[in-house]
């Protein structure tokens, strides 16, 4: 194959190449990943804990900081859950400001009305105004998806939300997962001088556990773990140590008696759900600049005696240090004299898989 026609990555891992520093480095296509990656995908916008009960509200941000699509969460009399744009057809007002429970939306600016599932209802001095209302006067509504405590939404969807999910709810489905509440005190967000893409080719790989987590090392069995690729998602394995603190395994899982610390689902492109024995830490890595990256740590618990205990304790100190070799390695790409690398058949599985993922969706072969 020509040079130029080759993909960008090799579909073989035993002899592909990482993707050019371009990828992490070049602000022409971190736009491009913009719109055809992120514009694409499922985000989570919120908890059904927001829009708990009929006439709920709940003003949201797809993607903040990437996409940031002004978008209303609505629960209507029906008892029907809605994702709204919450931009005014009329002059694009924000709909609704401030969470709350309504009985219909009204936009503040020029009284423009709508019902709680997005259509127009009324609008003052328009009588005159000729072929009105018309469709695109309603309020755009979005695919929405719950999941159990969470929300997903989607622009313009490139697969559906059930082959997304699939694999977590094949092999965690039976965990409390609806019944994990949210703890703000175990919640934050870290902002890293590095490239979304970084951010996650570190997090998809175990490989360097070793090197950079001693205290995580402790708790997992290096050897044993393992990833496991899916369509757009993958799961790496953290098989426990000694610790006694262990994920509850589905006995028709291939699970099924092993000592398990740990499930670390990624759904392309961005989203990180990791199961302790406590509950799960969601991870969202938000784009803010091609240098730059927002991950977003939400906790939702089921047992809050497990929190100090195994792979899911001191997660803060995990993180603090994957961000300094992620940090490292973007100024690392910023150099003249790196090319591209290889990957590891047995540990870099999951990395590989990303960046076949992420390139397809680009459509384009690796460039310089
Ligand atoms: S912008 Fe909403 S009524 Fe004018
Ligand atoms: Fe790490």
């Amino acid at each position: 194959m020509p040079e130029s026609r080759r993909p960008a990555v090799e579909s073989r891992i035993h002899g592909a190449e990482t993707p050019p520093a371009a990828l992490y480095t070049d602000p022409a296509l971190f736009e491009r990943i913009r719109e055809r990656v992120f514009a694409r995908s499922w985000q989570l916008v919120g908890d059904l804990e927001s829009v708990r009960v009929p006439g709920q509200v709940s003003p949201v941000a797809l993607l903040e900081g990437c996409l940031d699509e002004p978008l209303l969460l609505t629960r209507d009399a029906g008892d029907r859950l809605h994702c709204l744009s919450n931009v005014c057809t009329h002059r694009g007002m924000l709909v609704a400001e401030t969470a709350g429970v309504l009985a219909g939306l009204r936009c503040r600016y020029h009284g423009r009305r709508f019902t709680l599932d997005g259509r127009f209802v009324s609008m003052p001095e328009f009588q005159d105004a000729e072929d009105f209302p018309r469709p695109c006067d309603d309020l755009p509504s979005l695919p929405l998806e719950p999941f159990r405590p969470w929300l997903f939404a989607s622009l313009d969807p490139d697969v559906s939300f059930a082959e997304l999910v699939g694999p977590v709810a094949a092999r965690v489905g039976h965990l409390p997962l609806a019944r994990a509440t949210l703890d703000p005190a175990r919640s934050r967000d870290y902002v890293v001088r590095a490239n979304w893409a970084l951010y996650c080719d570190n997090y998809l790989e175990g490989f360097h556990i070793p090197f950079v987590h001693a205290g995580l090392a402790g708790a997992l069995d290096y050897a044993s773990c393992r990833t496991e690729l899916f369509a757009h998602a993958n799961l790496q394995v953290g098989v426990a140590s000694d610790t006694d603190a262990l994920v509850p395994v589905a006995p028709e899982t291939v699970d099924n008696g092993q000592r398990i610390a740990a499930y670390y689902f990624w759904l392309f492109p961005n989203t990180m759900l990791n199961v302790y024995p406590w509950g799960v830490s969601v991870n969202i890595v938000k784009p803010l600049a091609v240098d730059r990256t927002r991950v977003t740590f939400r906790s939702y618990v089921w047992a809050p005696e497990l929190l100090e205990a195994g792979a899911g304790a001191d997660l803060d100190r995990v993180e603090r240090e994957d961000e300094v070799v992620v940090e490292a390695v973007q100024r690392g790409l910023r150099g003249r004299l790196y090319g591209r690398g290889r990957y590891s058949p047995s540990r870099e599985a999951g990395v590989h898989h990303f960046h076949r993922l992420l390139y397809e969706r680009l459509g384009e072969p690796a460039g310089a």
